[in-house]
């Protein structure tokens, strides 16, 4: 059956190269794996008094397509050395309610990008340890950071190669990750 992935924002603007990254991927991934892009400026702030079976709109919505996906891959900028307020936010409502949170066991990959040089490494550990925190099956390896990204994809494709392989590789991994899981539960 079809793979079905759920790729996360960290960005909420228009030109994000963040948000770019994921539609490159959707494309290059397609049909054979299914990538829904979800963007996060219809999240509220976290806010516990909120936290019920029926919280606000958008915190509903990406808690429903989290569940639906057999996995997700988050897509992050890096805002000084760590990530996106945005990010945080998901991952927190994606975490919640206690013990059944939309991303406990579910596996995730992630994807940190920049225009500098160093491809958000920083955010892409803080993200990794946060992720853990929430019960999400982290894909350990390979560390998807794509420096200098303004030269790596335009118009909805990547533009270099080497990243698109190297993202694959990502993906790849996210989904051997998730047939192992599956076929664990089927044992
Ligand atoms: C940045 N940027 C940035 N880049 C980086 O490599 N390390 C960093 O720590 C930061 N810090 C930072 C803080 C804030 C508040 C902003 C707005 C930006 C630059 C950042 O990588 C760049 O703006 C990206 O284009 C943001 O990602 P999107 O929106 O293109 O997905």
């Amino acid at each position: 059956s079809t793979v079905k992935l759920l790729g996360i924002s960290g960005s909420l603007r228009t030109g994000s190269y963040s948000t770019a990254v994921l539609e490159a991927l959707r494309a290059a991934l397609a049909p054979e794996v299914e990538l829904k892009v979800f963007r996060l400026n219809d999240v509220p702030l976290y806010n516990q008094d909120e936290d019920t079976d029926h919280p606000p709109a958008g915190a509903a919505a990406l808690r429903a397509a989290i569940a639906a996906a057999d996995g997700v891959i988050l897509a992050s900028p890096e805002y000084n050395y760590g990530t996106s307020g945005a990010m945080k936010n998901a991952v927190d409502w994606g975490s919640r309610p206690y013990a059944r949170g939309a991303l406990i066991g579910k596996p995730a990959l992630v994807l940190t990008s920049s225009p500098g040089s160093t491809g958000g490494i920083r955010a892409q550990a803080q993200l990794r340890e946060t992720l853990s925190a929430a019960g999400a099956r982290v894909v350990t390896y390979p560390h998807l950071a794509i420096p200098n990204v303004l030269d790596k994809v335009d118009g909805g494709a990547f533009t270099d190669e080497k990243t698109r392989d190297f993202v694959l590789g990502g993906v790849k991994a996210l989904v051997t990750e998730i047939r192992l899981l599956a076929s664990a539960k089927a044992a």
